[in-house]
């Protein structure tokens, strides 16, 4: 069993790898992202709150993100059982600490953390490329300037918490996917000995 977080700005192919990776690794995808999708789609109440945030860039408050993800985790015990491909999830520091918290109890960590590393002008034109098509309501102008700020600020601070315990593995983002993909699978390899 291992569980990975996939860690990056928006756009720097977090779901794109976490597919793979899942697919190879026979792990479970959680992207919080695609849950509040969802969730809008089917106009459930979270999904009423979701979308004031998400249309903005903002991110939803932690403490429902907490729960939605910790309730997720405790319904699908057997789809999880050989691991985790955490996409999007943490993204706050109390965020970082309830997952560790949270994996403890359920007697297993995050062995490693891959950080896609992608600088924000390549993010913003893959997601402005993506927004032409995606019917996202975050892949616009003004609200992929708001994701950047907020991944800055909200975010990027989570990389230290990950490199203070050696779980931080850095990963050129800006690449072919294949050539992405093969980093990102040393790495794991590695993790996994
Ligand atoms: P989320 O869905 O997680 O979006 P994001 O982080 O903004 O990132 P994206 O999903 O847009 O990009 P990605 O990194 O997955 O890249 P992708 O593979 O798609 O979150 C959306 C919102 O939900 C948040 O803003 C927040 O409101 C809310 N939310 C979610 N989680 C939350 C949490 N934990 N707490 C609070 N709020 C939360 O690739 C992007 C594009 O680039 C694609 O078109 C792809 O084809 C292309 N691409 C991929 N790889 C490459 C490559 N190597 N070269 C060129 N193009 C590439
Ligand atoms: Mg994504």
């Amino acid at each position: 069993m291992i569980n990975i977080v996939i860690f990056g700005g928006p756009g720097s192919g977090k779901g794109t790898q976490s597919a793979k990776i899942a697919k190879k690794y026979g792990l479970f995808h959680i992207s919080t992202g695609d849950v509040l999708r969802d969730h809008i789609a089917r106009k459930t109440d979270i999904g009423k709150v979701a979308h004031s945030y998400i249309s903005q860039g903002m991110l939803i408050p932690d403490k429902l993100m907490i729960k939605i993800l910790e309730d997720l985790m405790r319904s699908r015990v057997e789809e999880t059982k050989h691991g985790v491909i955490f996409d999007g999830f943490p993204r706050t520091l109390p965020q970082a600490q309830e997952l560790d918290m949270l994996l403890t109890t359920l007697d297993t960590r995050i062995e490693a953390v891959i950080g896609l590393e992608v600088p924000d002008d390549e993010l913003t034109k893959r997601l402005l490329l993506r927004g032409q098509e995606s019917g996202r309501s975050d892949d616009n102008a003004e609200a992929i300037r708001t994701r950047l700020a907020v991944y800055h600020k909200q975010t990027k601070p989570l990389m230290e918490y990950y490199k203070e315990t050696g779980r931080y593995h850095a990963i050129n983002g800006v690449a072919t996917i294949d050539e992405i993909f093969d980093q990102i699978c040393a790495v794991i390899d590695k993790a996994n000995e």
